[in-house]
């Protein structure tokens, strides 16, 4: 043969893939995924008392925030387009006990901070969180008698305390302490309520993970957790019982569902997204977040591009959209960008 032809054409067929990366335009002509600011969740710490911006140690550029904060940073959010908040509450430690029963209050710091920000800032969803965890005095999502964590009585407090939530304004509740049969009840119950429209995001898939540590520092409940969960969130070995488990919120009413860990477990977004064609959700834990701070800090690694990489993931895995402490910081990322 004559001409430029090489070894290489014959191998290839002629078919070469570096053609559509050759420059910054074909890449993204070519790009498949894209993240916006639409696809952001941030999870926020709340905190009693006013004017308070408390660091958390372990997730550098993370603040516990009191109401008043909260709201100036939920404008800022809505302001940036991220479309919804997750609250998470630090109580007070003498409002803790046994079975959690603080989470029955209609004006308990989770509730207060509804109310604050859809008051304040209308158009950001809230997203709230039900597991007992921040108001039992033992760290569990559940009541505990003995050394069980009661199934159905923590069930039946759960889908009261959605209730209570819905009333403060929460649009969407998102329970997290995976017992067995909550989103059917958590529906009815809203449903009795009169709350037909608050939606439910179902933790599907939440994983016993190790990633969790600095979030229950931040919550306050670190030192006080006896035991593991283990007993009722998912063995991190098990994708097909995940499926399955992911499967019974979807019958029992889910809206939406969410895979917890994030990264570390991107083969169950995928596997939910074809399975169910719900809307799917990855949160990005707090200890995913602080790996990423720590290298960024020690200079080991470029921390903006690796978690703008880490949020592409998510959305080539299938996700409709991510929960990330980071979410504020790549809002104002992209605004830049597009500005
Ligand atoms: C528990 C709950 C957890 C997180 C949010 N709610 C897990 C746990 O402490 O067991 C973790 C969030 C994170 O790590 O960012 N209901």
């Amino acid at each position: 043969m004559t001409g430029n032809r090489n070894i290489v054409d014959e191998i290839t067929g002629h078919r070469r893939m570096r053609r559509n990366r050759k420059a910054d335009w074909t890449r993204r002509l070519v790009q498949e995924n894209r993240l916006t600011v639409d696809d952001l969740i941030w999870p926020a710490f709340v905190v009693p008392g006013t004017n308070v911006v408390d660091p958390v140690a372990a997730m550098p550029g993370v603040n516990r925030l009191s109401v008043d904060k909260l709201v100036e940073a939920a404008k800022e959010a809505a302001d940036l387009g991220i479309p919804a908040i997750a609250t998470f509450p630090n109580i007070d430690m003498s409002l803790r006990d046994e079975t959690g029963s603080h989470c029955l209050a209609a004006n308990n710091l989770i509730n207060e901070a509804t109310r604050a920000i859809k008051q304040a800032v209308p158009n950001i969803g809230v997203i709230t969180d039900v597991a007992l965890d921040p108001f039992t005095n033992h760290g569990h999502d559940g009541v505990l008698r003995g050394d069980v964590i009661v199934n159905d009585e923590t069930v039946e407090l759960v889908a009261k305390a959605a209730v209570i939530q819905a009333d403060a304004g929460s649009d969407i509740i998102a329970p997290s302490e995976m017992m067995d049969g909550r989103i059917g009840v958590i529906r009815r119950a809203l449903d009795e309520a009169g709350h037909q429209n608050v939606g439910i995001m179902a933790y599907a898939t939440k994983f016993a993970s190790a990633f969790y540590g600095p979030y229950r520092d931040a919550i306050g409940t670190g030192g006080l957790l006896k035991g593991d969960k283990k007993t009722y969130y998912i063995d991190p070995a098990n994708g097909t019982e995940a499926l399955r488990d992911a499967a019974l919120d979807v019958e029992e009413g889910a809206d939406t569902l969410m895979v917890k860990p994030g990264l570390p477990y991107l083969d169950i977004c995928w596997r939910i997204k074809e399975a169910f064609g719900l809307p799917v959700f990855a949160y990005q834990v707090s200890g995913e977040y602080s790996q990423i701070k720590a290298a960024a800090l020690n200079g080991w690694i470029d921390g903006e591009r690796v978690m703008l990489e880490t949020l592409l993931a998510f959305k080539r895995a299938g996700c409709d959209g991510i929960l990330s402490y980071f979410a504020m910081d790549v809002a104002r990322h992209l605004a830049k960008k597009g500005s």
